[in-house]
Parts: C-alpha cells; structure tokens; sequence
C-alpha cells in the first residue's frame, strides 16, 4: 500500500526552479531515503510531503489525502500524525529536554485514541521516548548543556513521544561524528520498529542511507531519477549515481562488494 505519493511534482522559487516533475511512491511502513547533493531540493520535498508548502503543479498524497489540494487548515487537521525531524534538529532553548519532548503531547490530543493526555500520561510518555534515544535521566536539563549528538536525539525523542505514523527526517546524522551518526541510524531503525512508522530520511549521507533505508531513491536536477531497493543501489546503471558514488568513499564492510579499485 503506497503512503506518500507525489505526481508531477513543479516548484519554483522566485525564477529558481527547484522540483522539476518529481515523482516518488513511499509504501506503507517502509524506510525511503531520499539521497541527493546539498541544494538539490530535497527539503523542499519533505515540506511538500508535511504540507509546510504547496507544489506549483501535480499532486501530494499522504495516506489518502490529497494534502496539496486542502486549506492550511484541513490539512493541519488531516495529517497530523505525519512527525518531522527537521534540519539542524532545533530544539525549544528556554525548555527543558523533558518539556520538549513533553511540547507537542500539551499541544494536541493523542493520535489514536483523540483524548487528551493527563500530567502523569504525558511524563510517561516522555520517559519513555527519552529511555528509546538513550537520554534518560536528562529530563530536567537545557538543551544548551546537551552536545550536539544529544541535542539531535532530543530532538528524536520529542518526535517519537508524539508517536507519529508517518515520520520525514530531513538530514539527521549531518554534522555528526561517525560514531555518533551511527546511533542516530539505530535509533531511525528502532523508532521504525516501534511505531510501525513509515519513514523518510534525507540525507547525502550514503552510509547512513545504507544502513536505515529500505529502498534509496536518487534526487537529480529537480527529480527522483532512479529508485532501488538498498542491496540494489550500487548496481544502477546511471552516470549521475556513479558519479555521486564516486564522489563518496565508504568503508569497504558497508559496501559488501563494490570493488573501489
Ligand atoms: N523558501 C525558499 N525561498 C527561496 N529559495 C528556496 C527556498 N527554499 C529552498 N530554496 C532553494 O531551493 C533549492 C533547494 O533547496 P533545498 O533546501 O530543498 O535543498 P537540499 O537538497 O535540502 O540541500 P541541503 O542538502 O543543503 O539541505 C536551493 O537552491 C534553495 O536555495
Ligand atoms: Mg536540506
């Protein structure tokens, strides 16, 4: 079942033109990376998918509804249970972690049940998504004795505390230590497992697109130009990937027989 759909996808800034017919089909419950150079559009089309912007031309579907012909509004209403984990990760400064990861619970009535949370709900909640990044225990704390590193799992916890269905992470291990982004994918990997989530993750990471993506679709001039399943992606035959490929060099385990001769 396809959960996220975008049809001729047009979107101009200015005399810019950024999307240029993209297309890309995201099935239920599946991880997509979306990975493509910086510049490229790909937040654009993350906040295409959320319904922060509206595409000049074609279609954005989420789980049914058509997001890019609905008000504001209505779309506010329709798909709030689509999280994301936006670039740079920022936090609330004058919060603490807790009441950050607590933010959007006091916000808005629960996704499923459309209650509204009680005090002792909600501090249950946030226990338990700051336990799932490895954050407990830091409740009580401000984002700015946080490191970087903590401060994107923080960030995390706030997302998975709300426990969207559908959840868009816009660049999460950038600027990150390698072993540090590493957790950051195990984390992505893990909050999938519990909430069943369908996820996508943009990145020009190629190893963390490796290690959380399920499919991996190439974004190139304006579109999605190829998309294969992670086991798939070294073997597409497309001078752009191959460039891009070339361009990055990976650890020979991560790249289980592509020859870098
Ligand atoms: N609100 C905006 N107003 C004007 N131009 C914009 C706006 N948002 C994006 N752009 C332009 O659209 C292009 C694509 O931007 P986008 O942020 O989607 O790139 P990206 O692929 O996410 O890059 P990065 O990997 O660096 O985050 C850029 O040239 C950017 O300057
Ligand atoms: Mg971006």
């Amino acid at each position: 079942m396809t959960m996220i759909r975008l049809r001729n996808i047009w979107k101009a800034y200015d005399k810019q033109q950024v999307l240029r017919n993209l297309n890309l089909d995201v099935d239920k419950e599946e991880t997509m990376v979306i990975l493509g150079r910086s510049g490229a559009g790909k937040s654009v089309t993350l906040r295409l998918i959320m319904g922060l912007e509206e595409p000049d031309q074609g279609e954005v579907e989420v789980d049914g509804f058509m997001v890019s012909k609905m008000s504001q509004e209505e779309r506010f209403d329709k798909i709030k249970h689509v999280g994301m984990l936006f670039q740079g990760a920022a936090l609330f400064d004058s919060l603490t972690v807790g009441e950050n990861a607590a933010f959007f619970l006091t916000q808005h009535p629960d996704l499923t049940t459309h209650k509204w949370l009680s005090k002792k709900e909600i501090d249950d909640h946030v226990q338990h998504a700051l336990e799932l990044v490895g954050l407990a225990g830091t409740g009580a704390k401000m984002p700015s004795d946080l490191s970087g590193g903590m401060r994107r799992r923080a960030a995390l916890a706030r997302l998975i505390a709300y426990r969207p269905t559908i959840i868009l992470y816009d660049e999460p291990t950038a600027g990150l230590d390698p072993v540090t982004a590493m957790t950051i994918n195990e984390l992505i990997r893990n909050t999938q497992n519990e909430l069943k989530a369908t996820s996508v993750v943009v990145t020009h990471d190629l190893r963390s697109a490796l290690e959380v993506g399920d499919r991996i679709a190439f974004h190139h001039d304006g579109r999605i130009i190829q998309v294969a399943s992670r086991d798939k992606f070294f073997e597409i035959d497309d001078p752009n990937v191959k460039a891009f490929l070339d361009n990055t060099v990976l650890p020979e385990r991560i790249v289980n027989g592509r020859n870098h001769a």
